[in-house]
Order: C-alpha cells, then sequence, then structure tokens
C-alpha cells in the first residue's frame, strides 16, 4: 500500500487539523510551505548537514550474535541510541528549528515526556540562539530528572505541568495553550507523528531517515532487505521513520510494540491499537483510548515516552488497513528487555526501546529471517527506574 497525506491532512479516515481559529493562521502558513522549503535544495543540504556532522548519522546497524543465537534469525539493531543527545528524537528537532527560521520564527516551544525530546529541543535551540520553552508533566520531571538537568544546562525552561496525569497527554495540552496565546513568533516543535495536519507528515519525513539508512545498510550486508522492521510506539514517530521506506513493500513485514503496562485488562497501559477508539486528540482524529463518553482516560507505562493515550494519525490507519502488526509488552517484559540487552550484547537501552526487545520472545521467527529492530534511545535517563525496579537484583542474570 502508499501512505499518502491527502490535501485536508487525512491517511484514510484519519489525520485531519482540528485547531482552534486564533491557531489556524499559524497552521495553515506550515500547511501551505512544508513541503515546498523540505524539497529545496539547499534546504535538504542544510539539513543533511546536521544530521551528518552535528549528530553523527548515520547511526550504525549492529549485528546482536547473542540475540540472533537466542531467537534463531539474524537480529540487526539499529543504533538510535548512539545519536547526538541519545534517541532518534534529534532527527526531527533539526528539520523543524531550520523550517521555524525559514518562517522567520523567534520563538520555539515544546513538549516532552521521556525529556528526549525536550533535551532534542533544547540541544538545537542552544545551537541556534534561540529561546526555548519546554513543557513537561511533573511525573515525568521526577523520573526523567536527569534531562531535566540537560535541557536547563542547554538554557531551556523547563515548565511542569501539574494538571491530570501529569505525564505527556498535559504536557501537550500547555504547550497547545501557549501556542494559541502566542501564533505569531513561536513555533511549535511537536515531538512525535501527533498533532494537526501538517505534523505527522513533517515529523514522519524527517525521521525518514532511519528507514532511508536501514535500506542502504542491509544492502550493503549481503543486499538482502528486512524481512521484519520492529519499533517502539508512543506517539509513533521513531516507528514511522523506520516504516517510512518500506510500507509499500510487503514483503517486509513492520511491527509496532506498544505499552501494555500493568497489562492489557488492568485499567493501566497505554495501548492504544488494542483498547482505542476513533476520535480528535491534540487536533486530529486518530485512536485514542477514552471513556464511553469520549473523555481521554490516562494512560500507564513505565516507560515515559510511552505514557501517551493516543497514537498518530498514521499509524491509526496502518492499523485499521492491516499493514502495520501492532503488538504489546508489560512494563516487566519490557525490564527484562532491558536487562537481557545490556547482559548478552553490552547495550543499555531506553525503557521505551526495551519494548521493542522485549517484543522478540514471544515471537516466532524462520531461520532465514533478517529482522531490524530499533534502539530508539540510550538508557541513561532511565537509570534511577532501572534502580528501582530490580533494587538489590540489578546485578542478577536475566531470568
Ligand atoms: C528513546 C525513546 N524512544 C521512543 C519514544 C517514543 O516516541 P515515538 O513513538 O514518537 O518514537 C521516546 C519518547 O520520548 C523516546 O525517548
Amino acid at each position: 500500500m502508499k501512505l499518502e497525506v491527502s490535501d485536508k491532512g487525512y491517511f484514510g479516515e484519519f489525520g485531519g487539523a482540528y485547531v482552534p481559529e486564533m491557531l489556524y493562521p499559524n497552521v495553515r502558513e506550515l500547511q501551505l510551505q512544508y513541503r515546498e522549503v523540505m524539497s529545496e535544495p539547499g534546504f535538504q543540504a542544510e539539513v543533511e548537514g546536521l544530521l551528518r556532522d552535528f549528530a553523527g548519522r548515520p547511526t550504525p546497524m549492529f549485528e546482536a550474535k547473542t540475540l540472533s543465537r537466542m531467537y534463531g534469525c539474524e537480529i540487526l539493531l539499529k543504533r538510535e541510541d548512539l545519536v547526538h543527545t541519545g534517541a532518534h528524537k534529534i532527527n526531527n528537532t533539526i528539520g523543524q528549528i531550520l523550517l521555524a527560521r525559514r518562517l522567520g520564527k523567534a520563538r520555539i516551544i515544546a513538549e516532552t515526556g521521556a525529556g528526549q525530546h525536550g533535551v532534542a529541543t533544547a540541544t538545537v535551540c542552544a545551537l541556534m540562539g534561540m529561546p526555548c520553552v519546554v513543557y513537561m508533566g511533573e511525573v515525568d520531571m521526577k523520573r526523567q530528572a536527569l534531562n531535566v538537568a540537560r535541557m536547563r544546562l542547554l538554557g531551556a525552561e523547563v515548565r511542569g505541568v501539574s494538571s491530570g496525569s501529569k505525564t505527556l497527554k498535559d504536557a501537550t495540552n500547555e504547550a497547545m495553550r501557549d501556542w494559541i496565546a502566542n501564533p505569531h513568533d513561536t513555533h511549535y516543535i511537536i515531538g512525535s507523528v501527533v498533532g494537526p495536519h501538517p505534523f505527522p507528515d513533517m515529523v514522519a519525513r524527517f525521521q525518514s531517515v532511519i528507514s532511508k539508512e536501514i535500506k542502504e545498510q542491509c544492502a550493503a550486508r549481503g543486499s538482502r532487505q528486512p524481512t521484519h522492521v520492529i519499533a517502539c510506539v508512543g506517539g509513533g514517530s521513531n516507528a514511522m521513520g523506520a516504516f517510512f521506506h518500506f510500507i509499500e513493500d510487503p514483503r517486509v513485514q513492520l511491527v509496532g510494540v506498544e505499552a501494555a503496562g500493568c497489562g492489557l485488562t488492568s485499567g493501566r497501559s497505554a495501548a492504544t491499537t488494542a483498547l482505542g477508539h476513533p476520535g480528535i486528540l491534540h487536533g486530529s482524529k486518530t485512536l485514542f483510548m477514552q471513556s464511553e463518553d469520549g473523555q481521554v482516560e490516562e494512560a500507564h507505562s513505565i516507560s515515559a515516552g510511552l505514557d501517551y493515550p493516543g497514537i498518530g494519525p498514521q499509524h491509526a490507519h496502518l492499523h485499521v488497513s492491516g499493514r502495520v502488526t501492532y503488538a504489546s509488552v508489560t512494563d516487566e517484559e519490557a525490564l527484562n528487555g532491558a536487562k537481557l540487552l545490556a547482559r548478552r550484547e553490552g547495550i543499555i537501552p531506553a525503557l521505551e526501546s526495551a519494548h521493542a526487545v522485549a517484543y522478540l520472545k514471544g515471537a516466532k521467527f524462520k531461520k532465514e529471517d533478517r529482522v531490524v529492530v530499533v534502539v530508539s534511545g540510550r538508557g541513561d535517563k532511565d537509570m534511577a527506574t532501572y534502580l528501582e525496579a530490580f533494587g538489590e537484583k540489578i546485578s542478577d542474570d536475566v531470568q
């Protein structure tokens, strides 16, 4: 199948731009200009130059030999954890800040859950000398304290959000409010494939460098393209980036892994494709977890970056159309996945990425399969959570 966005910003029945009147001129300006600016050779050269020289792309593709032996197939890790700032989020912030500059914006705002998008935004703002405000739920500020300190050191103002569940959804609400109050001089760098059109399409395009590199790196390893690409899904940007150039190739199985939290039937999860229904969330029509009368339900995941009750509209469409398989992994399984990668491959992943690793355990592969797993970020930010969860067993071998 093809995944083309319509003029009004839809992927099948999902997407669009449901924004208040105050924001309309801003969103419209972006809708009219993003594709044109992104296709300018000068703009592309600037993005590519920063991705290479500032962020350190291409990221390596690493053959995980122990995992390959364990699961009986070839397992390759796409190492987004090795990019500057420690997660894929920088791919998008580099693109968007250059776009904001082209549009003459003077101030940047962002929301963040795990803090990685906040750090990536603060980083490019420091680079470009632009003021930066990052909204973050107070629960997330506590569990991702290292990233709060990093953002502050980079010169960003971090504004704590104490409404709702004090997590990513609430931070996004506050950032939207800020944008409505400052529509002229401010660009909102949304950190995932969520929000009103053109954000889902624009962020997917900036992140598509991941699948472009996977294709090139697989070709360089005996020209065999992957049989599977597996990535975790919060809003869904690392997954969209990793799927982008494979969507039209039906030979490649695409798997998005969501957070089942305490379990799918526990009432404490973030598994949107299993539990969500269509509705309008953060400016687009998509799937999200909601009560019978359509109110957004609180999500739960041990991982701040997956602790979001919705997914981007492309994922909603890819789920309904059946092109992508969505699975979910519990907090406990993700913790085991993190320990497995640390112990067997010497890589401590972000808790978000640990969900993609944990998915391997229950999956069935053939010996000739070439399975690419996206390690979307590194685990430094999650050390406090790992310590708390494992306690004295942190040095025990994986179960
Ligand atoms: C390392 C890492 N992976 C994944 C995610 C989830 O976001 P997305 O689904 O947009 O890739 C986050 C979010 O903060 C993250 O920090």
